[in-house]
């Protein structure tokens, strides 16, 4: 943060957006703005568009991400290795055991090979659960069992020994919630029998008016036994003034909380534009959410 030297402001952001859009460019670029220093590809680094078919590597979006992190000063939040989401067809249609884990352990062994000392932190599993608290459905889990986990976490650390290795997750914010519990305990354990798990990312893709339970939830997830935590892809429905200072101030009184990931610069390209969640409005202005982080940190 600007007036703390130490915890960083973020934002998601990819090709299309450095490229071609050289007004989000320049915020981006800017050290005048809340001192981006850390990007998050939005897309790049997803498995669908880094593997689409199996063993044909496309870096082309994501190197550039990382060539522009470099070249401007900032560092990356790798995004992310194991999702259910944006996951290629012939990843889902493994049915064995032995062709999953091969196959989990070459896509990480390429990508964590290649980007290694080049990104701060990777999100190695993302949206693992429910929000009763059991393991979300996916390929991973179904096959593998929750061993993916162990698997993921020790491919990572084998090819990329320096960056930062975290689990991350949505509604997180309530820290009475079923998926949050789950969390808690099931990172607990993968710690305790030697799962290299540095960090807990929480989303935080919040709804106006909640921001007030953000640092709760952030003491508890670092109570876990976490080295850190982040706030890795904010985004609040209206982008209150208020809220988005909660949020800041949040993380700013959790010592273990390394800073705060905003999901974009511009309502215009939001992943949920109509709820108009972020600093900047369709235009590029700052908005008055914007004015008021920079009040309060300076
Ligand atoms: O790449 C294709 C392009 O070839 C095609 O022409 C175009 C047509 O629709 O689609 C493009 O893919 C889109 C992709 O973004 C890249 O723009 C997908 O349809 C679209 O679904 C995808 O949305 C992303 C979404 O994750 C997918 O689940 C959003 O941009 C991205 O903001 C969002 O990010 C996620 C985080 O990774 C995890 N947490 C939740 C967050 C918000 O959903």
């Amino acid at each position: 943060f600007i007036a703390k030297g130490k915890k960083y402001w973020g934002t998601a952001t990819d090709i299309g957006l450095l490229l071609n859009n050289t007004v989000n460019e320049a915020i981006v670029r800017s050290q005048s703005f809340l001192i981006i220093h850390k990007l998050t590809p939005e897309n790049s680094m997803k498995w669908d568009i880094i593997e689409k078919t199996r063993y044909a590597f496309n870096f082309i979006d994501s190197d550039y991400l990382v060539d522009y992190a470099r070249s401007t000063g900032k560092l990356v939040r790798g995004h992310t290795f194991i999702w259910h989401s944006q996951l290629p067809s012939w990843v889902s249609a493994i049915k064995d055991a032995a062709t999953l884990t091969e196959v989990i352990e070459n896509h990480i062994s390429s990508v964590g090979t290649r980007y290694s000392g080049r990104v701060y932190s990777w999100d190695v599993c993302n949206e693992l659960f429910t929000a009763e608290g059991t393991m979300r459905y996916s390929v991973f889990y179904s096959v593998l069992g929750e061993t993916f986990v162990s698997l993921a976490f020790n491919a990572v650390r084998k090819y990329d020994q320096t960056a930062k290795l975290y689990i991350n997750d949505y509604n997180m914010v309530s820290n009475a919630t079923q998926r949050f519990l789950s969390m808690i305990n099931h990172v607990k354990t993968w710690i305790s029998s030697g799962v290299p798990i540095d960090g807990i990312g929480t989303q935080a893709h919040l709804s106006a008016g909640v921001a007030g339970d953000v640092q709760a939830a952030l003491s508890a997830l670092a109570g876990s036994g976490v080295s850190e935590v982040a706030i890795t892809e904010l985004d609040i429905v209206q982008a209150s003034p208020s809220d988005y200072v909660t949020v800041t101030k949040a993380c700013l009184a959790v010592s273990a909380c390394v800073g705060i990931t905003n999901w974009g610069v511009s309502d215009k390209e939001s992943w949920r534009t109509q709820d108009k969640p972020l600093l900047f409005d369709n235009y590029y202005r700052p908005k008055p959410a914007y004015e008021a982080i920079i009040a309060a940190l300076t």
